[in-house]
């Protein structure tokens, strides 16, 4: 088989350059560039990593076209369907499903660590009751890499594995040991007897003057949504954790870097984005509204965009909205609110947003945020918690990229260039120095 190249031809009289080109098992060909700078002196310019990828990886697949997503090369609607997080979470950390004795050994594991160390809850007594859940928690997963100083043999597999598990363990008792202090409430910790998603729900709305239930219903929706977040390639948070953790850092600490970058509106902020959205347009009359606030989203003026629509690598249907939106009736139904009226306004919505020649011709399609929003909400998880929810769900997929970056043969500390655009050389002149 011929090796396919790529050739590069040049305006300002510098030679041509052929460069190798790898494919991909699935998904777009690369173009290896690495050598480009040594051989011409010249970078690749790409802002926002629109045309480049950063690394090879085997965890995650997305075709934005088709509106597919893999992890591991399962589809996630089988996934959903069929498996729990659990199952999920060795699926991205080991690259296979897992027989019936591992998945019970590896579910103890997860189950009998999730307590965290007493002294936790003095870091979250320092924050602020009404601080931001996001900037506790990404203050609290950095204080407990000071609680893990072993976890630093980055190139020792057994450690590796040793802090995905405390990673994946500890993360659900953080964000309800946040949400608690916020409350005034007492911390609950969790009870091994419980799976992962219920043990959450426990520690979240248990309280200890009475006897905590979990609803089945609940539990299922709530394992689903870690499900349909556990992974999304090389998004800005995943990234972030792989240019962080490339320095050889504590990889506890790699994972805050995670959680702080997850935290932005453009992206695990969506989905309370999306919900303060519908709150407005609910606040200024509901239905009837969405017309005069779809021509504000449409006008590029007003700076307002419909939040839950449109991704970076979806150009169809967002395949987790749809599983997503499922599980809104299971629940809605489930606590009796099928006539929602925040929950018939994003139907509505989405139906005239889905027929709008604006959103059509770009290819804007409802993302996962459009519904888990509404989903999270009927649970009873306040609205400011909702990007802390997606932290815990997306923790695994982070430490299996990061596990995977160590890993590769190929990996290097992460150092983008750039185009330097500013001043050329100056110098001070002494006679205005004051
Ligand atoms: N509402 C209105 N217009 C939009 C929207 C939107 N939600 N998203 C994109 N556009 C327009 C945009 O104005 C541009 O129009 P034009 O070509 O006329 O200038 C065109 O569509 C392309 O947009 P872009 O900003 O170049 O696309 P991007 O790939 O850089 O941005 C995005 C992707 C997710 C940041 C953007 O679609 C957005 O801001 N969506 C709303 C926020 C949101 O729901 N984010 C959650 C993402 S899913 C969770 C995750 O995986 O992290």
């Amino acid at each position: 088989m011929t090796e396919k190249t790529a050739t590069i031809s040049f305006s300002d009289g510098s030679p041509a350059l052929t460069l190798p080109m790898f494919e991909a098992s699935l998904g777009p060909d690369v173009i290896d560039i690495r050598t480009l700078y040594g051989k011409t002196g010249k970078f690749t310019y790409d802002p926002g990593f629109l045309s480049t990828a950063s690394c090879g990886s085997t965890i995650t697949f997305i075709d934005g076209d088709k509106g597919e997503l893999l992890y591991r090369g399962y589809p996630i609607d089988e996934l959903a369907h069929n498996c729990n997080f659990m199952q999920v979470c060795q699926l991205l950390l080991y690259g296979g499903l897992p027989t019936k004795e591992q998945n019970e050994k590896f579910t103890q594991l997860v189950t009998h660590h999730m307590m965290v160390h007493e002294q936790m809850q003095f870091f979250l007594r320092g924050f602020r009751r009404d601080a931001h859940p996001m900037a506790v928690l990404t203050g609290l997963v950095g204080a407990m890499s000071a609680f893990y100083p072993d976890s630093m043999d980055l190139l020792d597999a057994k450690t590796r594995e040793v802090t995905a598990i405390r990673l994946i363990s500890k993360m659900p008792t953080l964000v309800a040991m946040s949400y608690k202090y916020s409350i005034g409430e007492p911390v609950v910790y969790p009870d091994n007897s419980l799976s992962y998603a219920g043990n959450f729900l426990r520690m979240m709305f248990a309280t200890p003057c009475e006897p905590y239930k979990v609803n089945n219903v609940i539990e299922r929706a709530f394992d689903r949504i870690l499900t349909l977040h556990a992974d999304h390639e090389q998004n800005a948070s995943t990234s972030t954790v792989r240019l962080c953790a490339s320095s050889g850092t504590n990889p506890i600490a790699a994972i805050a870097a995670g959680v702080a970058c997850l935290w932005g509106p453009a992206h695990g902020g969506a989905n309370e984005a999306c919900l303060r959205m519908l709150d407005e347009i609910q606040a200024q009359g509901g239905v009837e509204k969405i017309g005069e606030f779809v021509d504000k989203v449409k006008d590029k003026n007003s700076g307002v965009r419909l939040m839950g629509f449109g991704h970076r690598v979806y150009k169809n249907y967002d395949p987790r909205a749809k599983l997503m939106r499922e599980t809104c009736h299971e629940v809605l139904g489930e606590l009796g609110l099928a006539n929602d009226p925040q929950f018939k306004l994003a139907m509505a919505l989405e139906k005239i947003a889905l027929e709008d020649d604006y959103f059509v011709k770009r290819k804007l399609y409802p993302n996962v945020d459009f519904y888990s929003g509404i989903v999270q909400k009927a649970i009873g998880i306040p609205v400011p918690l909702f990007t802390a929810i997606f932290a815990l769900a997306r923790t695994v997929g982070w430490i299996a990229q990061l596990n995977e970056m160590i890993s590769d043969p190929e990996y290097k500390i992460g150092r983008p260039r750039q185009r330097y655009i500013g001043e050329k050389h100056r110098h001070v002149d002494a006679a205005k120095k004051s």
